[in-house]
């Protein structure tokens, strides 16, 4: 998309990976920190060059479009198509990465599901779905108190940030029924809008902050699924392993370890 060369892929999964784990130090880890920085100026030094010459020449990429839009005769500048394609980076990246990891886990769990989904491909996307209301990748999104606000018998005061902890919200047994079982037959979360801004459960967030890449993550989570499923058959857990996830912020297993059968290709 961003119409950069696809033999840097390693380099970026590093970058927003570090850069991830950076946004969600809450514990303030000082390694965590110095790698963060190091990081973010390791990216401006490799995008800086390439906007200057997509400013000169500009192609049919969105690093071209952000250095060429607009908008009553201002553009952006180069900090900020910098800032901007660091968030691209993350949000897409790490957050569809742990999607993926984390409905392999669900499926693998769930055999039978498995199963179904193997034997009708359309379920990849009711398979999503219930892994974003059951498994979000982003469980907390955090939030500046505009005013004064009381909420649960607390006092929220103006300038507060406060942490949404989207990841409950999506399994509120007032919403769901048995909300903490994975169930992709479930006929409570609305797979038709379960990647809009009208979906039913909040991993994509809501409102003015949507996420815009919802449409983008379900392509890349259906293409990727196929692929696995197109080249893996018995999937399954070695004996005694559970995957665990792991993160705050953003939480998934850090790795999956599967055993399966090769298809012929
Ligand atoms: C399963 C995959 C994904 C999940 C679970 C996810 C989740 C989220 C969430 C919860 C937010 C709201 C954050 C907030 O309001 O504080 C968000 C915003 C955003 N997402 Fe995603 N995202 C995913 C994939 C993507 C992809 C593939 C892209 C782009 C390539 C993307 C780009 C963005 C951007 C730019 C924002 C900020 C939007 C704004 O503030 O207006 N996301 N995402």
């Amino acid at each position: 998309m961003l119409g950069l060369p696809k033999s840097d892929h390693a380099l970026f999964h590093g970058w927003y990976s570090v850069m991830m784990a950076f946004l969600s130090n809450v514990v303030g880890d000082p390694e965590v920190t110095a790698a963060g920085l190091r990081t973010t100026a390791e990216l401006r030094a490799y995008l800086t060059p390439v906007i200057k010459e997509r400013r000169r020449n500009p192609g049919d990429d969105v690093l071209s479009t952000l250095c060429t839009a607009e908008i009553d005769g201002e553009r952006m500048t180069d900090e900020e198509i910098n800032a901007f394609t660091g968030l691209l980076l993350i949000a897409g990246g790490e957050t569809s990465d742990k999607a993926l990891a984390s409905m392999f886990k669900n499926l693998v769990s769930h055999p039978d599901q498995l199963q179904a989904v193997r034997e009708d491909r359309s379920l990849i996307a009711r398979a999503f779905a219930e892994t974003l209301r059951y498994s979000p990748p982003v469980r907390i999104i955090l939030r500046t108190v505009k005013e004064e606000t009381e909420m649960s018998g607390g006092t929220l005061s103006a300038g507060k940030s406060v942490a949404c902890v989207i990841g409950a919200a999506n399994t509120d047994d007032r919403r769901y029924a048995d909300a903490d079982s994975f169930n992709i037959f479930r006929e409570d979360l609305d797979v038709s809008r379960a990647f809009s801004a009208a979906a039913n459960h909040m991993a994509f967030c809501g409102g003015r902050h949507f996420c815009v890449g919802a449409v983008l993550a379900k392509a890349e989570v259906e293409i990727g699924a196929n692929l696995l499923l197109d080249a893996m058959d018995d999937i399954r857990f070695p004996d005694g392993y559970t995957p665990t996830d792991e993160g705050l912020f953003s939480r998934a297993p850090a790795s999956l370890l599967l055993e399966f059968t090769p298809r012929a290709a």
